[in-house]
């Protein structure tokens, strides 16, 4: 796609509904983000997301047989150990949730891993610019590679990761001029997510996507405001059950008479 110079497009999700919807539309693929923590679960940041947790959703989404190719977020401290944790962690992926690869976040401390997991027969896309696993030291979610020592130093992962074997490297909150050096420079593909227009791809978050977050950063376009339509259909639920409209007969079942009147004379009889 990338040499035909067609756009990748990715989306996140988490369950079995969205990835129906998702897949039915045509999107190229689908990332269990491990954004699954805040966005999906509650946690504060994507750093509480545990493997267990990240293999739960992944199969549920994998249940909808998904044409869209399948990605496996590697969660927070599932791949940082060292490589053999890595390559356990990337089968478990693979063998449990039924993806068809894994996404790893880092640079040169990530590349002996994904040599590793790669070795072990599974693909890997890459994650650069911000990696919100980091968030804990790069102190909040501001765009990266703004000073042109740093910009280099993304430049130079990317190519690392890519001589790795990685097959695609998402790049993260970084400015766009950077986006398109990378993208002019790697063979693989780039999926940027506020990396500007000139990666090979995007990718959003599914429920920023569709206005369910509370917050969402500058890059992600809401096209829907969906909590105002369920807020809406919530408020209509509970003002129809407190004003006894509902449920009405379309919605209730009924008893064959002959079987009510034997009902009601039995009660009648053991009383
Ligand atoms: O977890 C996630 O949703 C991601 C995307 C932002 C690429 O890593």
């Amino acid at each position: 796609m990338k040499n035909q110079e067609e756009k990748i497009v990715v989306l996140t999700a988490y369950d079995h509904p969205t990835a129906r919807i998702v897949d039915e539309v045509g999107i190229d693929a689908i990332l269990v983000g491990d954004s699954l923590s805040n966005v999906v679960l509650g946690y504060e940041n994507t750093l509480s997301v545990k493997m267990k947790e990240m293999l739960h959703h992944t199969k549920s989404v994998a249940r909808a047989n998904p044409n869209s190719l399948l990605i496996g977020d590697m969660p927070f401290g599932s791949y940082q150990v060292g490589a053999k944790e890595a390559v356990k962690n990337a089968t478990k992926f693979i063998q449990e949730g039924g993806a068809e690869a894994v996404k790893i976040e880092g640079g040169k401390e990530s590349v002996s891993k994904v040599e590793k997991i790669i070795d072990a027969g599974i693909p890997v896309m890459g994650h650069l610019g911000l990696t919100p696993q980091k968030i804990l030291q790069l102190g909040g979610y501001q765009p990266r590679g703004k000073t042109a020592k740093e910009a280099q130093k993304i430049l130079k992962e990317a190519q690392m990761l890519e001589e790795a074997g990685a097959f695609s490297v998402v790049l993260e909150s970084i400015p766009q001029e950077l986006g398109k050096i990378i993208t002019e420079k790697l063979e693989i593909p780039t999926i940027g997510i506020g990396a500007g227009p000139h990666c090979d791809g995007q990718v959003l978050v599914f429920h920023d996507l569709v206005g369910l977050t509370e917050f969402s950063p500058k890059f992600a376009k809401k096209y829907i405001n969906l909590d105002s339509f369920i807020e809406k259909a919530v408020k209509e639920f509970r003002k129809e059950v407190k004003s006894k409209e509902f449920p009405n007969q379309e919605h209730s079942y009924n008893m064959e008479k002959e079987e009510l009147n034997k009902l009601k004379s039995n009660l009648e009889e053991n009383s």
